[in-house]
């Protein structure tokens, strides 16, 4: 599973960089909005806080193909890493096409329908993100949306992964890894949350007692051997 973080809140990056096996971070154009500072700062602030290797996707806002283009070069003039986000319109499959051809990543997105999907990998998108939680809003069913397209990617061979997106809880975010998704961006509260559960912390407060209990206070491993 690769790991991503669906945010461009600085401290909630830093925070799971530190703590988690975190591959990237997704932003969108709501998300950076939410920030209300400069583009650049924004994506200057979480490359240094997520170093040079782990990824950074960033979403061009123009309407015509060839404009969504000029708009994936200037990202990678400020990094030259960045994945660039394009949604699954019609312009938008065919500045996948162009900005593919200057080999350059690309994130499908806003992707409801498994066609959406196939189109995007055949124009040369490298993830393919599904909206599971907004599909599940309306009825329909994110997981099994989602389930398709790692079918599709199987079927015709493609070299595309799914990027489950848009997660409410982390339900979906198990159903999508049993799907096989590839890879999911999880925005922080719903990422904290795939590790809490009360028995563990009962658990390594049992440990701690017993422990302490011999060892004595705030004694680890180290003070014993
Ligand atoms: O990054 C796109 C996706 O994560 C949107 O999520 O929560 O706005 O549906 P949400």
């Amino acid at each position: 599973m690769i790991y991503m973080l669906d945010t461009a809140d600085i401290k909630a990056i830093c925070k799971a960089v530190d703590l988690y096996p975190l591959a990237g971070v997704t932003t969108n154009p709501s998300i950076v909005a939410k920030e209300n500072r400069p583009l650049k700062e924004i994506l200057l602030d979480i490359r240094e806080c997520i170093g040079p290797d782990r990824m950074l996707h960033a979403q061009v806002m123009a309407k015509d193909a060839e404009t969504m283009l000029q708009e994936a070069l200037a990202l990678r003039s400020i990094d030259p890493e960045i994945i660039v986000k394009v949604p699954v319109t019609p312009q938008g499959i065919k500045a996948m096409k162009l900005i593919a051809s200057e080999g350059i990543l690309i994130t499908a997105t806003a992707i409801l329908t498994p066609q959406q999907a196939l189109m995007a990998a055949v124009a040369g998108a490298e993830f393919l993100a599904p909206y599971v939680n907004r599909l599940d809003n309306i009825c329909s069913d994110g997981v099994a949306v989602a389930a398709e397209m790692v079918a599709l990617i199987e079927n015709y061979n493609l070299d595309a992964k799914v990027l489950g997106a848009s997660f409410k809880n982390t339900q979906q975010v198990h159903q999508l890894a049993l799907a096989g998704a590839h890879s999911v961006t999880i925005a922080p509260d719903v990422f904290d949350q795939l590790l809490v559960h009360p028995l563990t912390d009962s658990g390594v407060a049992g440990f701690v007692a017993d422990w302490e209990g011999v060892y004595g206070a705030d004694t680890n491993v180290l003070d014993v051997l």
